[in-house]
């Protein structure tokens, strides 16, 4: 599903630095001594503004290439006067490169993009060499959660992606209930169950 450009959302991205991030670097105040969770194409932001507002404590960054979907995100949340939750308007290869090692708590892949043709595997969140991104960016014993409503994604992440990197695999559920308690909802997630799709989860552990 394609958001229309909106120019006003892209100039909300450079008007609003107190939320959006060019860079996550860890030496700022904002994050020191907090657990900082991630997630990676985050869309509308409703998964992680659900999350950031039941845990004030905890750091959340979103990141999102497309810039005017970001800017529907950032705006969203800084009405909500979340301060614990920043976005990234960037793409992900970009954002984690400069991460150091072991120092992020989780990462979130929601309803990623399932690039079902085999010549364009690499796109996969979940290919073989972002998988390694993932864990080297990673604490140990850190989370990596995903959640797919898509039969072939799922199907390539959980024999053949994930069972290849050096994550162990702590859980993984064919058709995932909702857990109100622990978890959140994506837009893509309600859209999905309400069609009564099947929802995947796949947790790894460092
Ligand atoms: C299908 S949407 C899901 C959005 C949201 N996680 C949800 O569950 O509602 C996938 C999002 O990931 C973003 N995305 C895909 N690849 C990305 C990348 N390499 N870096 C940053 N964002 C990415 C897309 O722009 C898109 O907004």
């Amino acid at each position: 599903m394609r958001t229309k450009y909106k120019q006003w959302a892209v100039d909300y991205l450079t008007e609003h630095p107190e939320i959006v991030i060019q860079k996550i670097n860890l030496d700022e105040d904002f994050y020191k001594g907090k657990k900082i969770y991630i997630e990676i194409g985050s869309g509308k932001g409703g998964f992680l503004i659900s999350e950031a507002s039941k845990h004030p404590d905890i750091v959340y960054i979103g990141i999102e290439r497309v810039k005017t979907v970001a800017g529907i995100f950032a705006k969203k949340a800084q009405e909500l006067g979340l301060i614990n939750l920043k976005v990234a308007p960037l793409d992900v290869e970009v954002t984690f490169s400069s991460l150091p090692t072991n120092s992020i708590d989780e990462l979130y892949l929601n309803f990623s993009d399932p690039w079902p043709k085999a010549r364009h595997e690499k796109r996969r969140l979940t290919y073989k060499s972002k998988l390694d991104e993932y864990y080297r960016i990673l604490k140990k014993g850190g989370l990596l959660k995903f959640k797919t409503d898509n039969d072939s994604l799922y199907e390539y992440s959980s024999k053949e992606s994930m069972p290849n990197s050096k994550f162990k695999i702590l859980l993984d559920e064919e058709n995932y209930i909702f857990d109100a308690a622990n978890d959140s909802m994506s837009e893509y997630e309600k859209k999905f169950r309400e069609l009564g799709h099947h929802i995947h989860r796949i947790i790894l552990e460092k």
